[in-house]
């Protein structure tokens, strides 16, 4: 199994490396991989539940959804379950945005911690919490994988996802949230390579604008193309 895995992240760095935008990004990748070698982040899920497998969204997949989901140097992009922080380092290197990796993991959010700092990621951050409790009223784009979450983790999530700005994205890979709740309408749809194979990606928004934290105005202004 894990000889399988060291395969498949092989396979994964080398289809990766038009996507590597910087020489910080690669050598930060390096020392992330070096990681895997005293403790893979699949064994650091291994037996905790059935729901719960580790996996990473390809640099091609982020790409696409950083174009399709229209994600600028002015965005302030939460990864619900960041893992080792890897979408939040690419996300800084090739967009500049801002980014915020919540995990409730402790030695993912140690690794993640420890490269944005070795490695001078100093536009992103990590928490260690549970992501359907973390404050979320910042965020102008929400990036949720986890394709094996049962409902009542994404009902959870949905009810947080509330309290967010009215104007904020939010991405989800397989199933879209209008499928959890009339709150949410889908307003963009493509498809995304996994290590697993091709699947659907959602981008949604409030139906209705109820009241956020931060003004819609406010998030709008702040957002500058990078595209
Ligand atoms: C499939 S991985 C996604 C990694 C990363 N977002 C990416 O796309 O590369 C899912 C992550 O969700 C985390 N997770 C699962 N349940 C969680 C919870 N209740 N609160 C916070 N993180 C959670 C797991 O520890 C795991 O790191």
């Amino acid at each position: 199994m894990r000889f399988k895995s060291l395969f498949f992240h092989y396979i994964n760095f080398f289809r990766s490396l038009p996507y590597y935008t910087s020489a910080r990004l690669l050598v930060a990748d390096f020392f992330i991989f070096t990681l895997y070698f005293l403790r893979s982040p699949y064994q650091v899920l291994k037996g905790q539940s059935d729901f719960n497998p580790y996996g990473e969204t390809p640099y091609s997949t982020l790409d696409k959804i950083a174009k399709e989901c229209q994600i600028l140097s002015g965005d302030l992009v939460y990864d619900l379950g960041c893992g080792r922080g890897k979408t939040l380092f690419w996300l800084e290197s090739h967009v500049g945005c801002r980014g915020v990796g919540v995990d409730n993991q402790p030695r993912f959010i140690r690794w993640a911690k420890r490269s944005a700092s070795l490695f001078g990621f100093s536009r992103v951050q990590f928490i260690q919490e549970d992501f359907s409790k973390v404050d979320l009223r910042k965020a102008s784009v929400i990036y949720l994988y986890g394709t094996a979450f049962p409902d009542e983790v994404i009902e959870a999530l949905i009810e947080n996802f509330k309290r967010a700005s009215s104007e904020v994205k939010i991405i989800t890979v397989t199933y879209p949230l209008s499928d959890f709740s009339p709150h949410f309408k889908t307003t963009h749809q493509f498809e995304g390579k996994f290590s697993w194979g091709k699947t659907p990606i959602y981008i949604s928004e409030a139906r209705n604008c109820t009241k956020g934290t931060i003004l819609p105005s406010t998030l709008a202004a702040s957002r500058q193309s990078r595209y």
